[in-house]
Order: C-alpha cells, then sequence, then structure tokens
C-alpha cells in the first residue's frame, strides 16, 4: 500500500513536471535566463569567482555562447557534447559540477543544485539548436 501511494505520487510529479515544462519550444530568455539568473550568476558574471577562474559568464546570451577561455560550452544541438550540460547534470567528475554544492567541489563557494525540471529544461534547449529566443 505505501509503495502504491509513493508510486502514485511519483506518477503526478512526472506528470506536472512534463507538463509545466513544453519541451517542444524553450525560450532563452524566459525559460533559461532566469535558470541562470537564479543559480549561477552570483559567481558567473564580471568579477565572480566562477568568471574569475574559467572565463565563463552567464550575463547575457552572448556570453553564454562564448563559453570559457578555452572555448565553447554549448554545442547547438547536442546536448550530450555540451560541458555547459554535462556539469549541470552531474554527468562530471563531482569537483567540477555546478553549482558547486560538494564538499569536494573546487569552487570556494556553494549553491544549490537544479532541479531535475531545470535540467531537462536545459538539455531540450541545447538539443533544440540553443537559439536566443
Ligand atoms: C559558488 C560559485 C559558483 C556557482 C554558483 C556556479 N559556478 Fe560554475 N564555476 C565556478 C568556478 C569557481 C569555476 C571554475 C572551476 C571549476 O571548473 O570548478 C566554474 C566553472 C564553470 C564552468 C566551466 C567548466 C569547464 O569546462 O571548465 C561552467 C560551464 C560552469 N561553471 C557553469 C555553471 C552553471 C551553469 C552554473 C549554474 C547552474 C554555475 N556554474 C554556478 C563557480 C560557480
Amino acid at each position: 500500500m505505501k509503495a502504491q501511494i509513493a508510486y502514485s505520487v511519483g506518477a503526478i510529479a512526472l506528470t506536472l513536471q512534463f507538463v509545466g515544462c513544453d519541451r517542444d519550444k524553450v525560450s532563452f530568455a524566459a525559460d533559461i535566463q532566469p535558470i541562470l539568473e537564479r543559480s549561477c550568476i552570483e559567481c558567473h558574471t564580471s568579477a565572480g569567482e566562477g568568471t574569475t577562474a574559467s572565463g565563463f559568464s552567464v550575463s547575457d546570451y552572448a556570453s553564454v555562447m562564448k563559453g570559457t577561455a578555452l572555448g565553447p560550452v554549448v554545442v547547438p544541438g547536442s546536448s550530450m557534447s555540451s560541458s555547459l550540460y554535462l556539469v549541470i547534470a552531474g554527468k562530471t567528475a563531482p569537483e567540477i559540477r555546478m553549482p558547486p554544492h560538494h564538499e569536494e567541489s573546487w569552487a570556494e563557494g556553494r549553491g544549490v543544485p537544479l532541479s531535475a525540471a531545470e535540467i531537462d529544461m536545459v538539455e531540450a534547449w541545447i538539443d533544440q539548436g540553443a537559439r536566443d529566443n
């Protein structure tokens, strides 16, 4: 019985997630920028810890597409080739997950991990071509 209830709650949460996140048309301005502003900008703008260390700034679309001092972190059409996606989805070593929230992370500051829905949204935005829409 308990397992059944947990199952239904999970199914409802999953449904809400898909209703809430229209993967067909993700907008940079309406969907992605608010996530970056909430979870990344404190470190990834001009003098922030993340920008100083990597050169990556999330202050606008152009900076996001410019990437780090070493090159782009977004490959339009391929989230799996985009380090922006890999570092937020936990598909890299724990030291470089973003935002940093592990004791073992290299960054000094700590942030709150993105929700599954937010990670999905970024993935969909990149797979749809990472447009400035
Ligand atoms: C508490 C500060 C902090 C926050 C918050 C933060 N970052 Fe970072 N970020 C860093 C630091 C420091 C580095 C450079 C060292 C490293 O790679 O761990 C970095 C590096 C990066 C890199 C470059 C990785 C590479 O390929 O070298 C990306 C991409 C990145 N962050 C994305 C993000 C995103 C997206 C968010 C928000 C979801 C975020 N960061 C939030 C501090 C932060």
